[in-house]
This record gives structure tokens, sequence and C-alpha cells, in this order.
């Protein structure tokens, strides 16, 4: 039996991992320790709270003395390090935190992963670390040229992580997805801002001319992605993770905007109101990158992992996930 340390499980992507983790791996038990910062909430994983092969601790990365305790108690052999700050946004406002979790944090479980003779090391990061490029695709080589500082912070403990595999042999990989969208995403993202606003009928801020090139990926992908890779990876790699599929941020709202409206009960008088004219042209955030784009062709080549959600569809099942909320919240 695979004992697995998840931090950061009850945030976005961390919560989805640990649910799909723990349908697939039915003699696995997973520790998921989380901070519940703003952006983490244990709804996120209601569906397995009482479930014995999983159990939860509230507790925050930075503090070692925390974290040894559970490594001592639990003996992981297998870390996905989910834990973040995780916001564009806030790191320009403030980066503090973000260094404080994004690399002292991380440093602190690599050191506690040494000492404990741990199997394997994931850490997530994300394309922002490579910055922008207006043709073709960053492969895993390519140069960091991060340009924000949550993109810094990430790079730094995607060095760091690598560091330890190069130096004291942890079995350290490092993972890069693309955006990711779907169910339960924290408001402040794209997606699901521009789907709550539009039923809110508020205005839709889009930065700049909304031209940005962002890759999606459906949360669940990657995920299955993780759990490909948990099973077959090189030590010391660096795997890209993405669908391939691009869109511009201003087509990606127009998309959601049609979806939502077609997706409200026909007596919903919202309806007719969710329409382009929400759109709110504001001032581009400070240092945007324009466009993003990686390729994920090691990835499959070495696992044999691909999509298996097709971007409209999966995009469809997050604007109804929405609604259903939206329903409920009604009620
Ligand atoms: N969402 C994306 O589009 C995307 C894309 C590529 C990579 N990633 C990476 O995936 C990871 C998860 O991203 P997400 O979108 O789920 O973010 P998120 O903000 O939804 O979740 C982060 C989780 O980490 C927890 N956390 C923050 N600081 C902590 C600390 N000090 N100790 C313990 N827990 C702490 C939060 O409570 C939250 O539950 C991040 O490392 C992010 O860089 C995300």
């Amino acid at each position: 039996m695979k004992t697995y340390l998840i931090t950061g499980g009850a945030g976005f992507v961390g919560s989805h991992f640990v649910r799909i983790l723990h349908g697939a791996e039915k003699d696995a038990l997973i520790i998921n320790v989380d901070k519940l910062t703003y952006s983490g909430s244990m709804d996120n994983f209601k569906s397995i709270k009482s479930s014995k092969r999983h159990v939860f601790y509230r507790a925050d990365i930075c503090r070692q003395e925390i974290l040894e305790k559970l490594y001592e108690r639990h003996k992981p052999d297998i870390v996905v390090n989910f834990a973040a700050e995780s916001h564009v946004d806030r790191s320009i406002d403030s980066s503090r935190k973000f260094i404080r979790t994004n690399v002292e944090g991380l440093r602190g479980m690599l050191d506690l992963s040494l000492k404990h003779g741990v199997e394997s090391f994931i850490q997530i990061s994300t394309d922002e670390v490579y910055g922008p490029l207006s043709e073709g695709s960053f492969s895993e080589n390519a140069c960091l040229n991060p340009r924000n500082p949550y993109a810094a912070s990430k790079a730094a403990g995607d060095l760091l992580a690598l560091s330890y595999k190069h130096t004291h042999d942890l079995p350290v990989v490092v993972t890069r997805s693309a955006n990711n969208f779907g169910e339960n995403q924290h408001r402040e993202k794209l997606v699901p801002k521009i789907i709550e606003n539009e039923l809110e009928l508020k205005k839709i801020p889009i930065y700049g001319d909304g031209r940005q090139v962002r890759e999606w990926i459906y949360v669940k992908d990657h995920c299955g992605a993780l759990l490909e890779l948990i099973k077959n990876f090189k030590p010391g790699e660096i795997y890209n993770i993405t669908s391939g599929f691009e869109m511009e941020n201003i087509e990606l709202a127009k998309m959601l905007i049609k979806m939502t409206a077609k997706g409200l009960n026909g007596s919903d008088s919202r309806a007719k109101e969710i329409n382009e004219g929400l759109l709110d042209f504001v001032e581009d955030r400070k240092g945007h990158d324009f466009r993003y784009s990686i390729r994920g062709d090691k990835l499959r080549n070495d696992t044999g992992w691909k999509p298996a959600y097709d971007f409209e569809k999966a995009i469809e099942k997050t604007v109804d996930w929405h609604l259903s909320l939206d329903r409920r919240n009604g009620d």
C-alpha cells in the first residue's frame, strides 16, 4: 500500500487530483495537507471526507516542525506538491507570500523528503515560467523567462527542486502545465470570473484588448497526466502538460457568454442580458504576457498519455457546473 502526501489538496487542481487518485488507487492512503488560505476549501473534497483512505490536516507547509511530525507519522512514499500562492494579480500587489510558500515552503518539503527517503517527489509548476513567445511552443529545455512575481517564484521553486535531484539524488520530477479550467476553480481566475460575473449581470473586466493567447487544459486531464507520470517518470526531468489548445482571452469570453446565456433556463430573464455588452476593456495588467505555448510531446512519448477531453465539451461542462451552483443558490 502506497502513502501519498498531497499538499495544497484543498485547492482547485489539488482537490481534483486527490479525488481522482482516491478513485484510481483503491489501496492508497492519501494524506492531504493544506493551510486553507482564501483559495482552499474543504468543500472541494467533501465526496471523500469520510473515507478511511483520506486524512486531512490543516497545516502550513512553511511550518517545518509540523510537517516533520506528519512525515514521521505517515512515512509518505510519494509527495505531490500543489500548495502555492497562485494568482498573478496578487503577486503584483505583493510578492512576499509567493516567495514564502512557493520557494521557502517547498524548500522545507524537499529537506524532509530527503531525510525521510521518499520514493518520488512531484513538483507541480506552470508554463508561465517560460514567459511569452510569439510563434511556436516551448519544449522543456527552453530557457526560463518568468515575467511576473508569481512566475518567478515558481521558476525559483522548479530550479530548487531539480537541484535536490542533482545534488542529493532526491527523485524529483517537475511538471509544467498550461492554464487549467474546470469545476471548483476560485472565482478570481479568468474562466470562473467571466461566468460568475455574467450570472450576476456584472461587467466582465478584460485586460487590454483581450488578444492575449493562452493554452487551456481541463483540470481532469491535467490530473490524469499526473497519474500516468507518477507511474512512469525519469527523476530529474521536467514534463510539460498541455492539450495544445490555444485561444485569445477575448474569444474565450465571447464563447462563455454564448454558452452561459444558452444554458440558462428559458424563463430566466438574465438570458437576454448576458451578451457582449457586459465586456469591459480595462487597463492591461502590468507586465501582461501576450502568449504562452508549450510542447507536450515528451510526456506523450514517455507515458503514452493524451488528453481525454475535448476543449469545447469540457468548457461546456464547466459552464453547466456554474449554472447548477447558481440554481442551488437561487433555491
Ligand atoms: N490553475 C492553473 O491554471 C495552474 C496551471 C499550471 C500550474 N498550476 C499550479 O498548480 C498548483 C495548484 O494551483 P491551483 O490553481 O489549484 O491553486 P489554488 O490557489 O486553487 O490552490 C492552492 C492551494 O494551496 C494552499 N496553500 C497555499 N499556501 C499554502 C501553505 N503555505 N501551506 C499549505 N497550503 C497552502 C491553498 O490553501 C490552496 O488550497 C500551483 O502550484 C500552481 O502553480 C496551476
